[in-house]
């Protein structure tokens, strides 16, 4: 297991990836806020199988957080990612500090509509805006042949492909499935601010998630389903910021006729807020 090389600033690691290429290797790129667990290393995997040089970045990206939320207390454990990203033989990790990715007089946005509006947005109306403008620059920055995004965060997925063929930025987009803890809940950096008690009903939504997708697969008109799904989460203890059937790739609201859909989840326990999506088939 041989340490990844450490690059703090763009041109240091454009001149690695650059030396890559020239051996003739692909580039897969993983970007991530650290805080690394499972599902992140399941990204690192799967972007092992499209090139021979994998390169992770790990931003905790200032933009994407509203002053009222977490940018302060959001877990940073750089060195147990570090240890993490080795053994899992990552050649290289680009680790920029704010000036680096935002320096004096940054003055640029990144903005989209389509797939970036509603669902998040109606909570967290800065957060694709912070996503989008980060994404760009670390996609720019290393030229990856392939990128790679978790599905947990659907939307954000949807957001990146848009922008990224709006662009015309040359990387292929890939989403990886999410990966779950034994009860079901999504992986996230975020549950480790769960409690032992919020933690246990954390579960739930996953359940209600699941069930109700099975539901919906089954033919059940979704109004009332939906519904019923936000007053069984609130019966539990969340505070539902949206329950929403979406169109799968464009996110828009249903057609008639749509059978590719996804059915997305925000809730809040106590102060921490956890997503989730699931892909559904619904009948002809
Ligand atoms: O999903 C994340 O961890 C972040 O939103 C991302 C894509 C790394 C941008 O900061």
């Amino acid at each position: 297991m041989s340490a990844p090389q450490v690059h703090p600033t763009i041109s240091a690691l454009r001149e690695h990836l650059a030396a890559a290429r020239a051996k003739g290797a692909r580039i897969a790129m993983v970007p991530t806020m650290g805080a690394l667990h499972e599902g992140h290393l399941s990204l690192v995997r799967a972007a092992r199988e499209h090139a021979e040089h994998v390169v992770v970045s790990i931003f905790v990206n200032p933009t994407q957080f509203a002053p009222t939320e977490d940018f302060d207390a959001y877990p940073r454990d750089e060195q147990s990612d570090l240890d993490k990203l080795a053994a899992e033989g990552v050649e290289s990790v680009f680790m920029p500090g704010r000036a680096e990715m935002y320096p004096e007089g940054f003055a640029t946005s990144v903005s989209v509509g389509g797939p970036a509006e509603g669902l998040e947005s109606a909570s967290r109306p800065h957060f694709f805006a912070g996503v989008s403008l980060v994404v760009t620059k670390l996609l720019l920055a290393a030229l990856p042949d392939v990128a790679i995004f978790g599905e947990k965060d659907y939307q954000q997925l949807c957001v990146i492909r848009r922008f990224v063929r709006d662009l015309n930025i040359p990387v292929q987009v890939l989403g990886g499935e999410t990966v779950r803890e034994p009860d079901g809940l999504a992986m996230s950096s975020r549950n480790r601010y769960l409690d032992t008690a919020t933690r246990a009903t954390a579960a739930r939504l996953p359940e209600v998630l699941f069930d109700t997708a099975r539901r919906l697969e089954a033919g059940a008109p979704p109004a009332p389903l939906l519904d019923q799904a936000i007053a069984a989460l609130a019966a539990s203890g969340f505070n539902v910021d949206y329950l929403e059937l979406r169109e799968a790739d464009t996110l828009a609201p249903l057609a008639s006729g749509t059978r590719s859909a996804r059915l997305l989840v925000a809730a809040r326990l106590g102060t921490t807020r956890l997503i989730d999506n699931v892909a559904l088939t619904l009948p002809a």
